[in-house]
């Protein structure tokens, strides 16, 4: 913290990130969660992203929405869990600076944002292969799979670019302790002295006309989904076919309520606690979750999978032998 002469009053630096309180010594099996977390999602969807690239059976928009989905959650997870952890390992809190804090920011909210739209891209391929199957190889083929892709990064990080320049009005001279594990939106508005009346509305009406599309998008392509799927008639296929689609609907109503939850919700010191908690879904449990359930439990993927460790075994066995012919 520093003076400046001219208002006279304190003009905060950097921010103290509190996270889950004070841990003290404890500070290590929490961690220990938290690392093994980190580990799996990253392990599991650069898996998915080898699998995709290496497989040509998986070179259809189905498995470049997963890679690029997979990607996403990697780079999203990368910029909330090291610092995380890093600040767990002091003991459960940590300083970052303000304009860290705010790229932070930026850069998980745009990846999370471009998230929301993704999902619902991919909520229309699956809509478009289950009940329109004869519609779908002319309405997505690979121009439309990449524009769909493109425009999902590029919308996310264009609501977040919007964000950013209103909390460039923000002037931090309060406290400089954050009550939360990452830079969130809520948790740094509290911090400014300006009045954020009409930021935090206009957060609001952002949140909801960014968000909102692609959760009705995705919402109304389930639903199609999941009736063209009771009038499926072995029941058999129904159920197989409704397991996949439920364990879908219910990582992507999870990621969507609690977001709303947070960013929608009054932004009081007494919600701060159960905002926290409810934070932890959309930011650690939703990258580790979803390529579990969107892929590892294809049938395809686990096929691609045995392929390539079959061929990674051969490979070493004997280097160059005729045995790699049968695999490959
Ligand atoms: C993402 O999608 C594009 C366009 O369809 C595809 O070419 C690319 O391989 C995908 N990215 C990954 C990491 O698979």
């Amino acid at each position: 913290m520093e003076k400046t002469g001219q208002e006279n009053e304190t003009v905060v630096t950097s921010f103290l990130l509190l996270g889950f309180g004070d841990l003290g010594d404890q500070w290590f099996p929490l961690f220990l969660l938290f690392l093994m977390i980190y580990v799996a999602t990253m392990a599991g969807n650069i898996l998915i992203i080898m699998l995709v690239i290496t497989d040509h059976h998986l070179h259809t928009p189905m498995y470049f929405f997963l890679a690029n989905l997979s990607c996403l959650e990697s780079c999203y997870s990368s910029s909330i869990l090291p610092l995380m952890l890093a600040n767990l390992s002091k003991g459960g809190q940590g300083t970052v600076s303000v304009t860290g804090c705010m790229v932070q920011y930026y850069v998980f909210a745009s990846l999370g944002a471009s998230e929301c739209y993704l999902l619902a891209a991919m909520s229309y391929d699956r809509y478009l292969a289950i009940c329109k199957p004869l519609l779908y190889t002319t309405r997505m083929n690979g121009q439309v799979c990449f524009q769909l892709i493109a425009g999902s990064w590029i919308s996310g990080s264009l609501a977040v670019n919007i964000v950013i320049y209103v909390m460039q009005q923000l002037r931090f001279c309060k406290s400089h302790k954050i009550n939360h594990f990452l830079c969130d939106l809520n948790p740094i508005v509290r911090q400014a002295c300006n009045d954020t009346h009409l930021i935090e509305l206009l957060i609001v009406f952002l949140a909801g006309l960014f968000s909102l599309p692609p959760f009705l998008l995705t919402l109304a392509s389930y639903v199609s989904i999941i009736s063209a799927i009771l009038r499926i008639p072995t029941s058999s296929g129904r159920k197989k076919a409704f397991s996949t689609c439920s364990s879908h609907l219910i990582v992507v109503s999870v990621f969507y309520s609690t977001i709303m939850i947070v960013y929608m919700l009054p932004n009081t010191e007494a919600l701060q606690d159960l905002n926290k908690v409810f934070s932890l879904f959309y930011t650690v449990l939703t990258p580790f979750f979803n390529p579990l359930i969107y892929s590892l439990r294809n049938k395809e993927v686990k096929e691609a999978f045995r392929k390539s460790v079959a061929r990674l075994c051969v490979f070493h066995r004997s280097r160059g032998s005729k045995l790699m012919h049968f695999f490959t």
